[in-house]
């Protein structure tokens, strides 16, 4: 999809970069260094041309640039006064991409930097997660049906699993890679997105503050691992070949799998185990919530059809294969009290007869209209920043690799062994 078909048409896109625009480009283009002021006075010039046609001087920017430019391009814009609207009513707001810094330390000089020039308001940072209509779902779910919020808590939750699963490896993005590694690239962001989504309490309304409030009430309520823990509570894993790829270093010890247990200390959850893990080059691309449930106090039927029966489990597919199912035990017809596990299910496309869209254009749609509400505040990057910092402290002092799994499996031996000690297991999508 071409960005100009998501907009008004009377909007007026303008590329700004050293290169000449991409094929196919049907907007303006200002070409320049980013830390070159003449480039933000030719841009200045472009926007002021645009605005005399009748664009009205509302400003999206879309930073599609490494972070380490981040900063440098919102200095340069307030330097040249681009980052204020130029009438009362109008707009300036700034979106980007994930990473926002690399750790705890870096992610608030940022912060501090972006906010010498703008206010939180303007700043709209992506995860693209949010975007997607099963992330969203979540929240429907829980807050618009009287059957599950009930049972959603220590009570009833036996443990949580979150995975994002996928089955490419690194591919040609090693040079971003091999800064990042598995928990900065999916855990910090899109995992524990997710972790906040599932486990909030009911937001006041469902919008912008609201949701936001409660998704960094849970953040901050994740119990911080003390770094001497991190070896017991977090697994980090490399599938083989890892090595070999095409600008992977012969000493990386960056990971690409993370199977990590935590806490979250509030009154709904005390107790109960969350589960995340995330690697590439497993088995297949899957995105999946899965809350098992506990055990019912006393099974009276014999025990050899107690163990045919697993927990009850809700499994929320996020992606693909979108959809949710619920499984529970069943009698399997015949005069004989059989027991068997079967599911309910429900499938996105057969139930809306359609795939859920790009993410992509709803947070862009979105943005646009000024509706923060699926982008990351400030202080949920923090709070997700302190959940990981002991992790990455702990695995700088380490010197010894991550551990190694197959590709195509499941991820290291030593994950499995993370929830099989609980007495519990990996669902597997
Ligand atoms: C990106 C990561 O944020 O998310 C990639 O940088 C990852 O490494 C991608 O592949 C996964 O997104 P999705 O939507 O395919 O789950």
């Amino acid at each position: 999809m071409r960005a100009q078909d998501l907009l008004d048409p009377a909007t007026v896109i303008v590329g700004v970069g050293r290169a000449s625009p991409p094929p196919g480009w049907d907007g303006l283009w200002v070409t320049g260094d980013y830390g070159d002021g003449r480039t933000y006075e030719n841009l200045a010039q472009t926007l002021a041309g645009v605005d005399a046609t009748g664009c009205g001087g509302n400003r999206l920017y879309y930073l599609s640039v490494p972070q380490a430019l981040f900063g440098t391009i919102v200095a340069k814009l307030g330097a040249h006064a681009l980052h204020r609207p130029t009438h009362d009513d109008g707009f300036v707001r700034i979106v980007i991409e994930k990473p926002f810094g690399s750790d705890l330390s870096s992610s608030r000089a940022l912060d501090a930097e972006l906010h010498r020039f703008l206010d939180e308001a303007q700043i709209f940072r992506i995860d693209h997660y949010l975007g997607k209509e099963t992330v969203q779902n979540l929240l429907a779910l829980r807050f618009a049906n009287a059957v599950f919020e009930p049972v959603w808590n220590r009570q009833f939750v036996d443990s949580v699993q979150v995975t994002v699963a996928e089955a490419d490896g690194v591919g040609h993005r090693a040079g971003f890679y091999e800064h990042a590694g598995a928990l900065r690239d999916i855990v910090q962001n899109h995992l524990l997105q997710v972790v906040a989504l599932m486990a909030m309490e009911a937001p006041v309304q469902m919008t912008g503050d609201y949701i936001r409030d409660e998704k960094v009430k849970v953040l901050n309520s994740v119990d911080i691992l003390d770094p001497n823990e991190v070896g017991n509570e977090v697994v980090r894993g490399r599938y083989a070949g890892y090595l070999d790829e095409p600008g992977v270093a012969p000493d990386s010890r960056t990971e690409t799998s993370v199977a990590m247990r935590l806490h979250i200390d509030n009154w709904r959850w005390a107790g109960v185990p969350f589960y995340l893990r995330t690697g590439k080059r497993l088995p297949k691309r899957a995105t999946e919530v899965v809350l098992r449930f506990s055990a019912v106090p006393h099974l009276p039927f014999a025990p050899v059809q107690a163990r045919r029966v697993g927990p009850n489990q809700l499994i929320l597919r996020i992606q693909p294969d979108e959809g949710i199912t619920l499984c529970f035990a069943a009698k399997v017809p015949g005069p004989e009290f059989v027991l068997r596990t079967v599911a309910m299910d429900m499938t996105w496309a057969e139930e809306f007869g359609t795939e859920p869209p790009e993410a992509y254009e709803r947070l862009l749609h979105d943005a646009l209209e000024g509706d923060a509400t699926l982008f990351i505040r400030s202080d949920e990057t923090d709070a997700a920043w302190r959940i990981v910092q002991p992790v990455l402290d702990a695995w700088r002092d380490d010197p010894s690799p991550p551990v190694t799994y197959a590709a195509g499996t499941w991820g290291p031996r030593e994950a499995d062994r993370l929830l099989e000690r609980d007495g519990r297991a990996w669902r597997n999508p």
